[in-house]
């Protein structure tokens, strides 16, 4: 067997941050600055972290105790992470449910997406998971890096959205280094082969029902067809744009050679400190208050 060389970086350190949000203070049904399609994508987003995150944890769960020490380690962190955000995440669905929305067409559609690994060997989930997780990284960086896709949000529901970020991008290369472990004694061709179309696969499931969900939670909002369709499209692809912004990060993944920590981002986990330290002082005196 030959040794594999990781790019991740000897000092990262993959640390759970247990933290609870919205618990206290009740946000508004249109949390994201009163915009239907803004509050409708992340909330059709949240809808599937925690079925989706509970599958991203039993699919790397499943390689490792045949993992070296440094990345059984990570994977310790990364599913202690991954499980606290679909606590979260299912705080938050149910804070949207008691608002009104009903996620029960949006919850089908991503069990229906689980479901189709089901049965198929363990490396044919960690592909999708390792897929997925960069999908979720660079989502996280551009979240991170642009302050203008929170913009307006309140406060704390901004805070949990960061908070997730911030700990995707320290796990992001977790789940691609054990399906490299997974796979190491695949050729290089078929290991590009199989993740290229896995990211294809992923990415339409992932772009066609995020924008329908989030077009389904709009019409219960009340706002339909051409004009819903424009919003949301004009939101996601022009201003702030989220999906025509990661696009070049997506394209990465394709070039030979790539990993996640090609590009090492944690100077964006220490601006989330900062304003984490602030917003949690705000808490205490309004607690104390
Ligand atoms: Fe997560
Ligand atoms: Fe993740």
């Amino acid at each position: 067997m030959t040794a594999t060389i990781l790019p991740t970086p000897a000092d990262l350190s993959i640390t759970p941050r247990d933290r609870r949000f919205g618990r206290e203070t009740a946000a508004p049904r249109l949390w994201h600055g009163g915009r239907v399609e803004a509050t409708a994508i992340y909330n059709a987003l949240s809808t599937t972290f925690p079925a989706g995150e509970a599958f991203f944890v039993e699919s790397v769960r499943a390689f490792r105790k045949d993992a070296p020490p440094k990345l059984a380690e990570e994977i310790k962190g990364f599913t202690t992470q991954e499980a606290i955000h679909s606590r979260e995440h299912d705080a938050f669905n149910k804070r949207a449910t008691h608002s009104g929305y009903d996620l029960s067409r949006l919850e089908a559609q991503v069990e229906k997406r689980l479901a189709v690994t089901r049965g198929k060997p363990p490396v044919v989930s960690l592909g999708a998971t390792m897929a997925l997780e960069h999908f979720t990284a660079i989502l996280a960086h551009q979240l991170l890096a642009n302050p203008r896709h929170l913009d307006g949000a309140e406060s704390e529901t901004a805070d949990l959205w960061r908070w997730h970020a911030v700990e995707e991008i320290e796990h992001k290369g977790v789940a691609y280094d054990t399906w490299l472990h997974a796979t190491r004694h695949w050729t290089r061709w078929k290991r590009w082969k199989v993740k290229a179309k896995v990211m294809l696969y992923v990415t339409r499931n992932f772009v066609v029902d995020r924008t329908a969900g989030a077009l389904e939670l709009m019409r219960q909002d009340g706002v339909t067809g051409l004009s819903a369709w424009t919003r949301l499209l004009w939101y996601l692809w022009v201003r702030p744009g989220m999906f025509r912004k990661i696009a070049g990060a997506w394209m990465k993944f394709f070039l030979p050679g790539f990993h996640p920590w090609n590009e090492d981002d944690r100077h964006l986990l220490g601006r989330y400190a900062a304003i984490a330290s602030g917003s949690e002082a705000k808490r205490k005196v309004r607690r104390a208050a």
